[in-house]
């Protein structure tokens, strides 16, 4: 079969724009451990404040077999706010979520109303918030500072107001105070 030369450069050009689409699929996978955010599991969102496992928002200490501590967090998110548990407020009304350096936090989050987004700035997380599922995703703080958690989905009238903050607090200021 004869091809024509150039056919054949765009069909080797083809055949490397894919290979390394696949290559940096893969090196994403493996390497820097990206991952999607799966729904664990269904909820109906109206019983959601009824349910024992996942109807309090709030932090909760998880510690592993090896005296390890991790963290999970519930967050719902409902039309304008992200209802965290917690008790702190900044000068705008929205939740203050503290996490020392180094926390590795798991984030539980689902919507009692409709679709909303869930983005923490400057990290790996960034998903929707789908009613009637729960999702669960896992990050570090490495980074001392303030991180906003932002809706990035439309929800309405009050959407660009639907955020909270993340403060984490260094390692060694934390220590000093406890
Ligand atoms: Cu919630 Cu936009």
């Amino acid at each position: 079969m004869h091809i024509d030369r150039l056919e054949r450069y765009w069909m080797i050009i083809v055949i490397i724009i894919l290979a390394s689409f696949f290559a940096a699929l893969v090196a994403g996978a493996v390497v820097f451990g990206v991952r999607l955010p799966a729904p664990i599991e269904k909820i109906n969102p109206r019983a959601l404040l009824d349910s024992p496992e996942y109807g309090t928002p709030g932090k909760r200490e998880v510690v592993a077999e090896d005296g390890s501590v991790t963290y999970e967090w519930i967050i719902h998110a409902q039309k304008w706010n992200f209802v965290t548990g917690s008790e702190e407020r900044n000068a705008d009304g929205k939740d203050i979520l503290r996490v020392k350096q180094g926390d590795e936090v798991t984030f539980i989050v689902t919507s009692r109303d409709i679709t909303h987004g869930f983005m923490i700035e400057h990290h790996n997380v960034n998903f929707e918030v789908v009613p009637g599922e729960i999702a669960r995703i896992t990050t570090t703080f490495n980074r001392p500072g303030e991180y906003a958690v932002l809706c990035h989905e439309y929800c309405g009238i009050q959407h660009q107001g639907m955020w909270a903050l993340i403060v984490v607090e260094p390692a060694s200021a934390t220590s000093a105070q406890n």
